[in-house]
């Protein structure tokens, strides 16, 4: 018995890295996967294959079911028809594993607006519009009486929670899919929809490139994965995590700290005189990745 038995789960960008992880790690708990991957670089332009097949056939040899889509998950058509083939091939969807992405790092003041655009496309709609398809046919089933055990699990960022120095395309996007993530998880938990995000860090050629690699497995953050889109998590939504090895963080986010209130208006100085003061009775931010 798999904790994900007779479960459908589709994971997008699944054709290598964390995305190849989850995917097989679902499989090996009983669901049935849509591995999505539109093949591209590792900057997002065009790639010479789709790995897409090369997972679903690792998962069917390992005695497995599972079904590619080689769509692009950022666009309508792309996210439509992924829920889609779930439906058609499997008859239903369970959970939802937004995975997919890439980057463009500059500096800046040498980030071209084209890769601003780029990674925020592939990034923030890339989440949203998988999830906008998957929420109205989870709503739908809902409304029609059907009980729905539904799960999303977003991909944010370290980057997204504290910043990243040359990645602030990357960084906003993440963040980005941090608000979205809270959103979906208010909205949708009325249709028993789950939802939550996890900021992974593994080595996998996005970071062999970054970081000279990172010591932990893609396979070390796919548990946590597996298990928030189970019906196991019941009661866990809106929440963030980061996972990284052996590691799992429960991170705690924004929080008002100490504040001031007047009747009335403040002048500038006395605005500035006011926020100092707070500001030395605050915690210090966590540095940003990268910072000197
Ligand atoms: N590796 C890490 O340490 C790390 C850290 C923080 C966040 N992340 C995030 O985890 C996710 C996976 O990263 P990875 O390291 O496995 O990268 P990766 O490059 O190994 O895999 C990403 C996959 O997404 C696919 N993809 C890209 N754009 C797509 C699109 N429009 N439609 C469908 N597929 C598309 C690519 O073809 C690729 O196979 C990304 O969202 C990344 O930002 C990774």
């Amino acid at each position: 018995m798999g904790i994900c038995d007779g479960r459908v789960v589709i994971v997008t960008g699944a054709g290598r890295g964390l995305g190849r992880a989850h995917a097989l790690a679902f499989a090996a708990e009983g669901a049935k996967v849509v591995v999505n991957d539109l093949g591209v670089g590792l900057d997002g332009r065009p790639g010479p294959d789709s790995p897409a097949a090369q997972v679903v056939d690792e998962i069917r040899a390992a005695g497995g079911e599972a079904v590619a889509h080689g769509g692009d998950i950022a666009t309508g058509e792309g996210a439509a028809s992924l829920v889609e083939t779930a439906i058609d091939e499997f008859g239903r969807l369970d959970t939802l594993v937004n995975n997919a992405g890439f980057l463009r790092d500059r500096m800046l003041v040498n980030l071209d607006e084209d890769d601003w655009d780029a990674v925020m496309r592939v990034h923030v709609k890339g989440h949203f519009l998988p999830l906008k398809h998957a929420a109205a046919h989870w709503r739908a089933a809902s409304k029609a009486g059907r009980e729905v055990t539904a799960r999303v699990i977003n991909t944010t960022s370290g980057a997204g929670l504290l910043g990243s120095v040359g990645q602030g395309n990357y960084a906003a996007a993440k963040a980005g899919i941090v608000g979205l993530t809270l959103v979906a998880a208010a909205e949708m938990g009325r249709y028993g929809v789950q939802v939550n995000a996890i900021a992974p860090a593994a080595r996998t050629r996005m970071t062999e490139e970054v970081f000279g690699g990172l010591e932990g497995a893609p396979e070390d953050v796919s548990p946590l994965v597996v298990w928030l889109g189970s019906a196991a998590s019941a009661g866990v939504t809106g929440r963030v995590f980061e996972a990284e090895g052996g590691r799992i963080t429960v991170m705690e986010g924004w929080q008002p700290g100490p504040t001031a209130n007047r009747d009335g208006r403040w002048t500038p100085a006395e605005a500035g005189d006011t926020t100092l003061k707070l500001l030395a009775d605050s915690r210090d931010p966590r540095p940003v990745y990268g910072a000197s």
